[in-house]
């Protein structure tokens, strides 16, 4: 093994910087040479690629975002697309293929992988925490900083206001951000795709703690549930029980920032491993943390597989919110 190559793929999450700097640094420290690929699967396609060095991975450890940008290539997801991509990675003599990046990207690894023989090791980055065979993925805990942050501010005005505040977080179709969040700012309600929504029930509840003199609440809802947006869920609370409300969506505010230490930490540890299960012949694999231990598990099971919300926090949750 001489070369290997590195993109980052999907969604950017904090955390995929100090990840690539790893994979830089301690390839380059076992003789291996580089190559970094732009914008995920579309720079592959493009043949958009740089020799990656020491210098160009300094700085980076506390940037938000990736160096190597990102995108989602839906050309990719097509035989011609593929074929120009893997003319690429041949003709840059990548030997096994680095990819950064949540389940669509694995999928397009596993593609990589088994139907055309390019050797590939998925890195899970993603701020939904939602591949399996991981306890964390690369920029869940930043995202949830960064939500729980809002949630502590608008807590203020809520407060201020006596209003019932619905606040949307990230998560596509899984409610780690919310149930992390959600538990770490004392919210009343959390409302995940995971479990049907009960608009009664939420009335009911908030009834009962105005009358014990609760007349503020906050209400994390995670985007993607089958009841609706935060918008229709808000208007059906309003309905029924006529408290001023508001809403507010974080949106794309949760992708960005300053890594947390953990996510600078988690990067460094899986992008070395990363790199490790390349020099060892591995393939087809993601790596990933099971109670402090790097793992590696196959890329089908990491992106088929779903990965389960812990029942037990989010059940303490409505004893919490009483
Ligand atoms: O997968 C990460 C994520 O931020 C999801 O939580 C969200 O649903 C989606 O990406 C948004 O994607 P885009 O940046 O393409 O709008």
């Amino acid at each position: 093994m001489r070369k290997i190559g590195i993109l980052t793929s999907g969604g950017d999450a904090p955390g995929m910087n100090p990840c690539i700097r790893a994979v830089v640094r301690y390839a380059m420290s076992r003789g291996l040479e580089v190559i970094g690929i732009k914008r995920g699967y579309k720079g592959l396609i493009d043949g958009d690629a740089e020799i990656m060095n020491m210098r160009t991975v300094s700085g980076i450890i506390y940037r938000g975002g990736t160096i190597l940008k990102t995108a989602r290539s839906k050309y990719f997801t097509e035989e011609g697309g593929q074929r120009k991509a893997v003319q690429n990675i041949k003709k840059f003599g990548i030997e096994a293929l680095i990819v950064v990046g949540g389940d669509g990207s694995f999928r397009g690894a596993r593609i990589l992988d088994e139907k055309w023989d390019v050797p590939t090791i998925g890195v899970p980055a993603t701020i939904d925490n939602d591949i399996w065979g991981t306890d964390f993925t690369i920029g869940f805990l930043t995202a949830v900083n960064t939500a729980l942050d809002a949630i502590d501010k608008i807590r203020d005005t809520a407060v201020s206001h006596d209003r019932v505040f619905f606040v949307e977080v990230m998560g596509r179709t899984s409610g780690f951000i919310a149930l992390w969040s959600g538990i770490a700012g004392g919210a009343e309600e959390i409302l995940i795709p995971e479990v049907p929504v009960d608009i009664d029930g939420i009335c009911e509840r908030l009834e009962r703690g105005r009358k014990r003199g609760k007349v503020s609440s906050i209400i994390i809802v995670a985007e993607g549930g089958k009841a609706g947006s935060s918008y229709e869920i808000a208007s059906k609370v309003r309905e029924k029980t006529g408290y001023d409300d508001r809403v507010v969506v974080l949106g794309h505010l949760q992708r960005g920032g300053s890594p947390c230490a953990w996510d600078r930490i988690l990067g460094t540890m899986l992008g070395k491993a990363a790199v490790d299960v390349a020099i060892d012949g591995g393939r087809g694999v993601a790596v990933g943390i099971i109670n402090g231990k790097v793992k590696t598990s196959s890329l089908k099971d990491a992106y088929e597989k779903k990965k389960k919300i812990d029942f037990d926090l989010y059940h303490l949750n409505e004893i919490m919110a009483t």
